[in-house]
This record gives C-alpha cells, structure tokens and sequence, in this order.
C-alpha cells in the first residue's frame, strides 16, 4: 500500500464507521446516542466475547495465529488499563465495544482492525448482555439460598411457637412461628426455580449471527459458544440480535422476588409496633428519629416494601420498549441495559438486607403466644370437635360456634372460659372433653395435614429444605 492509497477519513466523521459520513454528529445526537456512560459494565463479558471471537477466527484460519495472539494480548491490557480505572471512556466512540475497539486497535495495530470479522455490534452487544444476565441469575440464586438458610434458621427456633395466623388481617387461627417462617421459603424457593430456569433458556450463545444473517466467514459458532459457557449457539441468527426475552425473564422473576420480599417487609414494620410486639427489630436494621427519642423505625423494612416499586418500574419499561419492534435490531434496544442493571442492583441489595434483617430480628414468643390465643382463634378447633364428638353436620356446628361466639364476646371472656352449662345453652351434648381442644398449643398440635401447621409436620419440612439447600 503506498501512501496514496490510504482511505481518507472525513474529518469529524465517527472513525469506527464514519466512511460514508461527510461530517460529525450534533452534539446532542452524540448524547442522546451514546451508551457509553452505563454500558461500560458490560467491559468484562465484552473483552471475554471478543477473546473467544479472536481464538475462533484463528483456529478457522480467517486470521493469522499471529494476530489473534496480539489481539489476545491487548485485550489483555485492555482490561487491566480499565480496572486499574486508567482507561479513558469516549463518549465520540458511543458504546463499550468501540470504545474497547479503538484502544486495542491504538494498542496492537493492525490486528485489532481484523477483530471484527464475521461479527457485529449486533451480535457482540446481545452476548455481552447474555453473559451479564447470566451471572445476575447466578448473585440472585446465591443470595436467595442465603436467605432462605436465614429464613430456616427463625424456623427451626421456633417450630413449636404459637402465633395468630390471620386472613383479613384478623386473627383467624393459631398456626407456628415455623410455619410461618416457612411459608417464605416456599415462596423464595420459586424465586430460586424461577431464576434457573431463566438461565437455563438464556444460555445459548448468539455471538456469530453477525449483523442479522449470519456471516459468509467459515466461522465456529459451537467453539465460541463453548469457550464462553454456552450450551450451544442459537439457531436463528434473526431471533439472535433482537429478542430481549432474557432480560425480561430476569426482570420478571425479580419483580416476583422483590414482591416477596415486599410482603415480609410489611408484616416486620406491623410486627414490630408497640401495638403488636410480636418482634423487636435490631438496632442495625432500624433508625431513631430527630424530634422523637423513643422512635425506633424500620426503614429497612419499609425500604425493601417499596423497592419493588423500581424493579416493576423497569421489567414494564423494557417491556414497552421491546413490544412492537420490527425484526431484527433497533436502536431502541439500547435502552434495555440501565433499567436491568439497577433493578439487579436493587434486588442483590435488597436480598443481602432481608438476609441480615431476617438473621438479626428476635421474635417475641410471649407476645406472638397471647395474641394467638385472642379474636376466639380456636373457634375452628370447636366446630370441628362437635363434628367428630357429636356427629354434627360441619354447617350446624359452625353455627353452634358461632353462637358460643357471640356469647363470650358479649360477656368480655374467651371461649374456654365459658362454663359448661354456658356451652349447653348453644348444645346440650357438649361435654367437658370440649376443653381440651380450645387451646391454642392443642389446636396448633392437632394440624397433621401435610403441609400443615403441627410442629410436627414443620419439623418435616425443615429437614426437607435443610437437605435442598445442602
Ligand atoms: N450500544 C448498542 C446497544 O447497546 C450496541 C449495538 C449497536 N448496534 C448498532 N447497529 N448500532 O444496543
């Protein structure tokens, strides 16, 4: 090549791309277009993708060994000089993938120019985001199983310990603090399912489907798909540069999650008032107030009611973004990486404090056993004694009890206080065994279903879970 027969750039023009462009772009088109200043997250999984892309294109002979050497080396330096924080990220150069382009290129000559062979942003920015939705799926299990070890922990404590359950918020029947507990491992067990199962779908690697069509280079896209991990390459090159579906698998299982955790969050801020005092949240978890010295709020609880709020917020904004779009890329797409990265940033956080919040919240057993026993929680236990001791149909005596009901709340007392000869006046067939079935410890005891609140069948489910997550 002599020095005539350079390509002759525009002056202005973008230099990854700016060969058909007479001039720059406006500067508010520089703004509005480049991603640069939240997709450099994705600069680890670029690098890996475009490692595997140089290592392929030589064993295929579409590069030397040679070259894809030097690439390899000044990837290499790429990635120190940026976390060393010494890489300079130009917003001219739009995204993570020119911007790590051009360096390595400005780093090794020539041979970085020849990286991008049968390969296209298109292609690059989908397996960047796929590996990094990945790892997402791989915290969030992580830090699931870490709070459901937490959560079975306050199980096994108190397995036997009696509180309300309610419906309605009113105390409906007395069930187990394990129980309770419980209930949020099922709940954070799905959450767990769910996220594998997205990262099971997810892992099929799209790098090679090129711009849109896949390419003409004798390109292996089962060695690339390999080296990063992947099960095997997707098979549509269309499908590969414009679905986001594994972004929106994500986004919906945390949103599921983060409802969850939501729930809990609400029942520690009713928990722990001076009206209900069935727990006392730790110090490290709450705040006091400036004006009132007695104040010991849950903010962390109340935060964790609300995060959801921003993880729905962006699982709709990328649903909106993406519905509607022709085949294949749209630039439009570019808008998915900032609503996944905070709502990921939001759910890790909010796991890591429900985990220390759940570890460090002691449950009031005399509190939680007192209100168990009050709102007549074992008027169910009653109704189903005079069906087993007396052969009533379930209506009758649910009406028989009702009206025992009635008659302890008119005279202030609760249900096992009524005399005798008071029950005779709703039936005459009861008998004094009736006593031994209106505690609450009884009533608890006496729940043997599977799946029920007995400690006995919570000590069951305990092991089982112990044994999951072992
Ligand atoms: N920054 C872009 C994005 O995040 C990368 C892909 C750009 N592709 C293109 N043809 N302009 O979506």
């Amino acid at each position: 090549m002599t020095q005539s027969d350079k390509p002759v750039k525009s002056m202005g023009a973008n230099t990854m791309w700016g060969g058909r462009f007479a001039s720059g772009p406006d500067a508010i088109m520089t703004a509005i277009n480049a991603s640069i200043g939240f997709d450099q997250r994705l600069y680890a999984q670029d690098i890996a993708g475009s490692r595997a892309h140089a290592a392929m294109l030589a064993a295929c002979a579409i590069i030397t060994d040679g070259d894809a050497e030097a690439i390899r080396e000044g990837l290499l330096t790429v990635l120190s000089e940026i976390e060393a924080g010494k890489f300079t990220f130009r917003t001219d150069l739009e995204d993570i993938h020119l911007n790590i382009e051009s360096r390595l290129t400005e780093i090794v000559g020539e041979p970085g120019k020849r990286l991008h062979t049968g390969r296209s942003r298109n292609d690059q920015v989908a397996v960047d985001f796929r590996l990094w939705v990945r790892d997402q799926c791989d915290a969030a299990i992580q830090g699931l199983t870490t709070l459901m070890q937490a959560f079975l922990t306050q199980a096994e404590a108190g397995a036997d310990w009696v509180m309300p359950g309610f419906t309605h918020l009113q105390v409906a029947q007395p069930v187990t603090w394990g129980h309770h507990m419980l209930a949020y491992v099922e709940m954070l067990g799905r959450d767990r399912s769910r996220f594998a199962d997205a990262r099971k779908r997810m892992n099929e690697s799209p790098l090679g489907a090129a711009a849109l069509a896949g390419t003409g280079f004798p390109i292996d896209r089962h060695m690339t798909a390999a080296a990063l991990g992947f099960d095997r390459p997707t098979a549509n090159s269309l499908d590969s540069v414009s679905d986001r579906d594994f972004a929106l698998e994500f986004l919906s299982a945390s949103a599921i999650c983060a409802t969850h955790l939501s729930r809990f969050a609400e029942e520690l801020v009713i928990w722990s008032t001076a009206q209900f005092r069935f727990v006392k949240l730790s110090d490290k978890w709450t705040t006091g107030s400036s004006i009132m010295p007695q104040k010991k709020n849950p903010d962390a609880a109340e935060l964790l009611r609300s995060k959801i709020g921003r993880i729905l917020g962006a699982t709709v904004a990328l649903f909106t973004v993406m519905k509607g779009l022709p085949l294949t890329y749209s630039k439009d797409m570019q808008e998915d990486k900032e609503q996944v990265f905070d709502a990921a940033d939001t759910l890790m956080l909010s796991l890591a404090a429900m985990t220390g919040m759940v570890s460090d919240t002691t449950a009031n057993r005399e509190a939680l056993k007192t209100a168990a026993a009050s709102g007549y929680s074992t008027a169910t236990d009653l109704a189903d004694w005079l069906v087993r001791a007396l052969g009533l149909p379930f209506r009758e005596a649910h009406h028989v009890t009702g009206r025992l009901v009635a008659l302890a709340e008119s005279k202030g007392c609760d249900l096992p206080d009524l005399t005798l000869v008071e029950m005779h006046s709703a039936h005459t067939g009861i008998t004094q065994e009736v006593y031994s079935v209106l505690g609450v410890e009884n009533s608890v005891r006496s729940r043997v279903s599977y799946g029920g609140t007995a400690p006995d069948q919570v000590r069951a489910q305990i092991a089982r879970w112990k044994a999951t997550l072992a």
